[in-house]
């Protein structure tokens, strides 16, 4: 696969600076036809694997997999009798997959010349290698994870992390948040996270995304959303790994939303509102309750961060149900300190651990392991020392 430095986003910003008007079909042929990023695999679920890709040129999409080389089937991508084509931006949910089991499969993006109502005319098709990944069961009994935050656009700890911690045998990787100082365009997602994630851990192990405050600044920022698939197509959600039920916050900005520098465009105070009454009903439901822990993962944590509004608004909305719900662990970043807090009496019942970044000396990642009994979790500094651990025993 090739990934060009050429950009027809860089075409783009040149014509509308200039006025000329097209259509995405009559571009000039100024980019060739291939891979800008990818493949890269989305959230873990039981019997399911989503791929996602970006291609340089508008296509029709598909992935060949199956238990061996020869491959065998073939997936893409339909919603309401449509097939997703003539997009550039590609997911393609493989289903039907069997957990511990290991899959190849392949990537295949037939360029779309021209798409007229009874005339579709197709260019060439590119492909992949040959790749793989083994489908992790989320129904079983452990779980393992790697968490990283506040990366804040500096691609190389991604590698550099995942060398440390170990990534291979990982069920995802879960990225809490500020992965960029803000969101500029695409090119920078693809060079500072879909590229080097990719290529070190992305196109065989899942990953999970929740945003920091940065996520949500910049012009790209309601762009961002369209390059991950989340469960539940919301960008807070919830879900049961092995002995583990996650619940995942999108915490928002960290200054009040009338702050002039949001220019009246944000309205977060709402919005986490209507998280804390959803988390309080996933809260209360069996899967939360009867998991033999219960981990909530967010960027602003509930506590140690400081007096700013979003994070005092955070430890408001979400700390006395964390309480009340017996939540065993709150993993953050935001702070650039990192650390962890044991439950302190009559402040929060359950520990805080907060990961550091971004420059050296202070890039951590972390560790997550439990089975059904204990759960463990190990801070690595980007030096390679273990600078927090925190084990906890099942209540059950
Ligand atoms: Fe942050």
């Amino acid at each position: 696969m090739s990934f060009p430095t050429s950009s027809r986003r860089g075409f783009l910003k040149t014509a509308v600076a200039t006025g000329v008007s097209f259509s995405p079909l009559s571009l000039p042929d100024e980019t060739a036809h291939v891979f800008l990023a990818g493949p890269y695999l989305q959230p873990p679920a039981s019997n399911a694997m989503t791929v996602r890709w970006i291609t340089a040129k508008p296509t029709y999409s598909w992935v060949e997999f199956g238990p061996t080389e020869a491959l065998g089937q073939k997936a893409q991508s339909v919603k309401a009798g449509i097939v997703d084509a003539n997009n550039r931006v590609h997911a393609i949910t493989l289903t039907g997959l069997e957990p511990g089991k290991k899959y190849f499969y392949r990537i295949f993006s037939k360029e779309v010349v021209e798409f007229k109502p009874y005339k579709v005319t197709y260019g060439e098709t590119i492909q992949s290698d040959i790749l793989s990944f083994i489908v992790r069961e989320a129904a079983g009994k452990q779980v393992s994870a790697l968490i990283f935050n506040d990366l804040h656009d500096r691609p190389e700890s991604i590698r550099h992390l995942c060398g440390l911690a170990g990534v291979n045998d990982r069920d995802f990787v879960f990225l809490n948040g500020d992965i960029f100082d803000h969101q500029n365009n695409e090119q920078q997602l693809i060079d500072h996270l879909l590229a080097p994630a990719t290529k070190t851990f992305a196109s065989r192990t899942p990953f999970l995304y929740v945003r920091g405050n940065h996520e949500t600044r910049g012009a790209f920022r309601s762009d961002w959303a369209d390059y991950f698939t989340f469960p539940d197509q919301r960008l807070y959600f919830d879900f049961t790994w092995g002995p583990v039920h996650f619940l995942v916050l999108d915490t928002g900005e960290d200054k009040p939303d009338a702050e002039p520098v949001y220019a009246g465009l944000v309205d977060f105070d709402a919005y986490r509102q209507e998280q804390a009454r959803w988390a309080e009903q996933v809260m209360q439901s069996k899967a939360f309750k009867k998991a033999a822990f219960r981990v909530v993962l967010m960027h602003i944590p509930p506590q140690y961060s400081g007096d700013w509004h979003g994070a005092t608004h955070c430890k408001q909305l979400f700390s006395p149900l964390f309480d009340k719900y017996k939540v065993d662990l709150c993993v953050s970043g935001h702070t650039h300190k990192y650390g962890v807090h044991p439950p302190v009496a009559g402040q929060h019942h359950y520990p805080v651990v907060i990961g550091g970044g971004p420059k050296d000396g202070n890039r951590t990642v972390i560790r997550l392991t439990a089975d059904t009994r204990n759960l463990q979790l190990s801070m690595l500094r980007d030096d390679g020392s273990e600078v927090g651990k925190y084990a906890i025993s099942s209540r059950s």
